[in-house]
């Protein structure tokens, strides 16, 4: 299978952008592996996560629209925040992925969700911070707590999503603020228990 999706990302993506979804694959085997989760999962997610990036805004939103999924205005404007849930219809259709929680991770890996699972988390987290996007002291303590703890790291790195798209006048799309919260809130529960275990 690996070698299939080889092939195609070959004829469907520049060379940059396989580096990419390469990298991506890397570092999530390497925190799926670090946390305990199943590697090979994670290694698919990884490598078909970006298998639309490359698809014209038409065709992303026909074939969101086809599959019945949900088109807000932030997306209407942006075609291109379909391309993870796009991705997951050709992991499906093309290469017959039907593990769910490979789909949900290829689906939820630019926005993310409330409630997103660990493999979720680990190829949201391999996209933002794979090697090659910087090696800024920012990036660094990000990629140090993806180590740390999976949860933090997806609501600091939402922030550090918001301060790009704030800098760069970009549209933010809500869920990205509702996965902070959610992951927010669960980390500093967390907190909360640990530092007060008998209440
Ligand atoms: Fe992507
Ligand atoms: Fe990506």
């Amino acid at each position: 299978m690996r070698q299939k999706v080889l092939a195609w990302l070959a004829e469907n993506v520049p060379p940059a952008r396989v580096d990419h979804i390469l990298r991506v694959e890397q570092m999530a085997v390497n925190l799926a592996q670090h946390h305990k989760q199943d590697m090979e999962k994670a290694s698919k997610a990884g490598l078909m996560h970006d298998l639309a990036k490359c698809f014209p805004p038409q065709k992303l939103l026909e074939m969101a629209k086809t599959e019945g999924l949900e088109i807000d205005e932030v997306m209407l404007a942006c075609p291109h925040l379909l391309h993870a849930e796009v991705s997951a219809i050709v992991a499906r259709d093309t290469f017959g992925v039907e593990d769910e929680e490979v789909l949900q991770a290829i689906a939820n890996h630019t926005l993310g969700r409330p409630g997103m699972s660990p493999l979720c988390c680990i190829v949201f987290l391999a996209d933002s911070l794979e090697p090659g996007r910087g090696h800024t002291p920012e990036l660094q303590a990000l990629r140090h707590s993806s180590l740390e703890n999976l949860q933090q790291a997806v609501w600091q790195t939402c922030d550090y999503t918001f301060k790009f798209l704030l800098e760069s006048n970009c549209l933010i799309h809500p869920r990205t603020l509702t996965t902070r919260n959610w992951f927010l809130q669960k980390s500093k529960a967390k907190q909360n228990n640990i530092l007060q275990p008998n209440t």
